[in-house]
């Protein structure tokens, strides 16, 4: 991905504040779930879509869609509206990105529940699982749960990807994810620190392909 698409992109542009509004209004009803004070930079949504190659039988499946941050440069990667799927908790979210991108399939769910609402969607193979969500600030259970969906779509061949803060990198919901996913898939891929990101973060990739 080079250039960021230019409706949504531009920075400083008021559909970029409206959209730092929304996170921040959606961080401040739920700071634990949101788990962080403003959307992925480009930068970080640019190495979470890193050579990333979707079509409708080898879909991306991305968690956690918040106020699209890297969904809008989805649109960009996906060849159609079938080689995609996006879930996220906040209805409040959901409903105003299926305004601003009404192009791509984004529905209101649980990330606890991904392996069945993705049968249930009837689209293709997850290829790519694009996991956005803030481990460090979600209850345990929760975690374990949504490690445990992760686990099926890797038991089928996925490549998993997601971000960690840097700040959170050695608290121990964010090594205990780590340890979780490399006694199961080895150690990860993970990028440079991303620095131009509110908080500069890594990605981390595992693949059973
Ligand atoms: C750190 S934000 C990331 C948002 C966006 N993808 C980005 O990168 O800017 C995490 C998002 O995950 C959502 N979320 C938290 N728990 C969830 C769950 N169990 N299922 C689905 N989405 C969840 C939050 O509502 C929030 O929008």
């Amino acid at each position: 991905m080079t250039t960021a698409p230019g409706l949504h992109s531009a920075a400083g542009s008021p559909l970029l504040m409206n959209e730092n509004l929304k996170f921040l209004q959606a961080f401040l009803k739920n700071p634990l779930k949101v788990g962080a004070i403003a959307p992925s930079s480009p930068e970080l949504a640019a190495e979470m879509l890193r050579d990333l190659k979707p079509d409708e039988e080898n879909i991306v499946y991305e968690l956690g869609v918040g106020t699209g941050a890297i969904t809008r440069f989805l649109c960009d990667v996906i060849p159609s509206r079938e080689s995609y799927l996006g879930l996220e908790l906040d209805p409040e979210l959901v409903a105003n990105i299926n305004i601003s991108m009404p192009e791509m399939n984004i529905i209101c769910g649980n990330a606890a529940e991904a392996y069945d609402i993705h049968k249930r969607s009837g689209l293709g193979k997850v290829r790519y699982l694009i996991c956005c969500l803030p481990f460090v600030s979600l209850p345990k259970n929760v975690s374990e749960a949504v490690l445990a969906e992760i686990e099926r779509f890797m038991s089928e061949g996925c490549e998993t990807r997601i971000f960690q803060y840097a700040h959170g990198y050695y608290l121990p919901p964010a090594v205990r994810l780590r340890e979780f996913m490399r006694t199961r898939y080895g150690r990860s891929k993970r990028s440079q620190l991303i620095l131009n990101n509110l908080p500069p973060a890594y990605t981390l990739t595992w693949s059973t392909l």
